[in-house]
């Protein structure tokens, strides 16, 4: 027989059941459960090898920062210019390991919009702030502080980012920029005096990674 009391008793435990269930649910469509992630970034990656036009770093320039925030366990990242997300995917990806997140910077409206999408489609929006501004002036008014940079935007404003920003970039933390050679190609004029301005500051302890486009990795000093 049927009475208020059972009718109460299974309405309870549907309700638990669906709340038990929700959260997966949910997982497997904005964010993803951590077990899945590294399978999904994979896929996305592996979906999009050799199709990147939009100034993007190559893969293996992704590569280096993954392993530097994994190796120093950064969590609080700053990217200046994200074109449509290519390295933002690589430090994404590592911050999701470390528990951090990163803010990216990017001026034009539809690489922003396309780097959305993709931080989506990877699975990584979770840990990605991405802003649509002039770096010119967010760089300036974000409060920090930031334990890893990746600079890869306009290259004449190069020395101007760093200086906005080191002195929200914490001790031990580390400042990367792109397309810096020392050798083989060379680098245009603004790099150049970026390049001598970082390697001349005793509190920075600057190395450059050639295997790719080229990045100079930068440590401030204890
Ligand atoms: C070399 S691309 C970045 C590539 C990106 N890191 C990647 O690997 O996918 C440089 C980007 O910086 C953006 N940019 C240039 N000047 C900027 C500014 N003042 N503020 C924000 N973004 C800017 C450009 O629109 C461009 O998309």
């Amino acid at each position: 027989m049927i009475n208020k009391r059972n009718i109460c008793a299974e309405f309870l435990l549907i309700v638990l059941a669906i709340a038990l269930l929700l959260p997966s649910d949910l997982m497997s469509q904005g964010s993803v459960k951590k077990n899945d992630l590294d399978e999904r970034v994979r896929t996305f990656l592996k979906k999009r090898e050799g199709t990147w036009r939009d100034l993007n770093v190559p893969a293996s320039d992704g590569k280096i920062l993954y392993d530097v925030i994994i190796k120093n366990k950064y969590k609080k990242a700053l990217e200046i210019g994200t074109s449509t997300g290519h390295s933002t995917i690589y430090i994404a990806w590592a911050l999701s390991k470390t528990g951090g997140k990163v803010i990216t910077i990017e001026i034009d409206k539809e690489r922003y919009r396309q780097a959305l999408t993709n931080f989506k489609e990877a699975g990584l929006s979770d840990y990605i702030d991405a802003r649509l501004a002039d770096a010119h002036r967010l760089v300036k008014e974000l409060p920090g502080s930031f334990d890893f940079v990746f600079c890869d935007a306009d290259k004449e404003w190069y020395k101007n980012y760093f200086i906005d920003v080191y002195p929200k970039l914490e001790k031990g933390g580390c400042y990367t920029a792109h397309n810096v050679s020392t050798g083989g190609w060379g680098m245009g004029a603004g790099i150049r005096e970026f390049f001598d301005y970082i390697k001349s500051l005793p509190y920075m302890k600057t190395t450059v990674d050639e295997s790719g486009g080229g990045i100079s990795i930068s440590y401030k000093r204890e």
